[in-house]
């Protein structure tokens, strides 16, 4: 009786820590690696769990919070030249140098990108959520990465497919973000930057920007009494 409740109680220890161990792992600046997955012209017709204006917006916030924290950027798309089309041209113009690698993880050479950069924590959007997203955060987990998924950023057929690759990224320890919270948790203390973090959200994010403004035209209100 006395083993079984000692086994049992180092049981729901270790189940405690796995699970707290996955649990919150702060993302930092220097660890991060962005992997963007076939956001591909013919592919993003696909997506039908966001609108197209607000998929494509979560996509560029994405994207632009990589750029303004200078973290790598690897793009993954599966064929240039067939049906799945060119990778977004506002992806490409925002990172002309970034390497594009066919179809992720099956692939060595999408693998040894990842493992160069030397980087441990892997956040990841794309289209099809529970194909290129889930299977690449679940075999980065298995290949001992952090994975983030970005739900936002990540788009697919309907919301029941969406719903599920989510339970089975979470079941794996993936933590799921949106691109404002992987923004903000890259950000830390805001006060480094106040002004770069608020332009980064106010080109993505409409109500951001007019808070930003609101604020602005009163601090000129307050300037002008005194
Ligand atoms: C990232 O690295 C820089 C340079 O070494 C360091 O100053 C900074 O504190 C690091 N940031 C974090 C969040 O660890």
């Amino acid at each position: 009786m006395r083993f079984s409740f000692a086994t049992a109680l180092i049981g729901v220890a270790a189940l405690i820590s796995t699970v707290s161990a996955d649990f919150y792992n702060r993302l930092n600046v220097n660890d991060t690696v962005f992997v963007l997955i076939d956001h591909q012209t013919g592919l993003l017709n696909l997506v039908g769990d966001y609108q197209p204006d607000a998929f494509l917006n979560n996509v560029m916030g994405l994207a632009e919070t990589a750029k303004y924290f200078n973290i790598p950027m690897i793009f993954a798309t599966v064929l240039d030249k067939d049906p799945n089309g060119a990778l977004l041209p506002s992806l490409k113009k925002l990172f002309p140098d970034a390497f594009s690698y066919q179809s992720p993880w099956d692939v060595p050479e999408f693998v040894k990108a990842i493992k160069d950069t030397g980087k441990k924590q892997l956040v990841i959007a794309g289209v099809v959520t529970d194909v290129c997203v889930a299977f690449t955060s679940l075999f980065a987990k298995e290949a001992g990465y952090e994975a983030f998924a970005v739900i936002d950023s990540s788009g697919t057929f309907n919301e029941a497919v969406r719903d599920d690759s989510w339970l089975r990224m979470q079941a794996g320890g993936v933590q799921l973000m949106n691109w404002f919270s992987v923004a903000c948790k890259l950000g830390r203390d805001r006060r480094h930057d106040i002004t770069g973090m608020a332009v980064l959200f106010a080109n993505r994010l409409p109500s951001y920007s007019h808070f930003m403004d609101s604020f602005n035209a009163a601090q000129a209100a307050l300037e002008g009494a005194k």
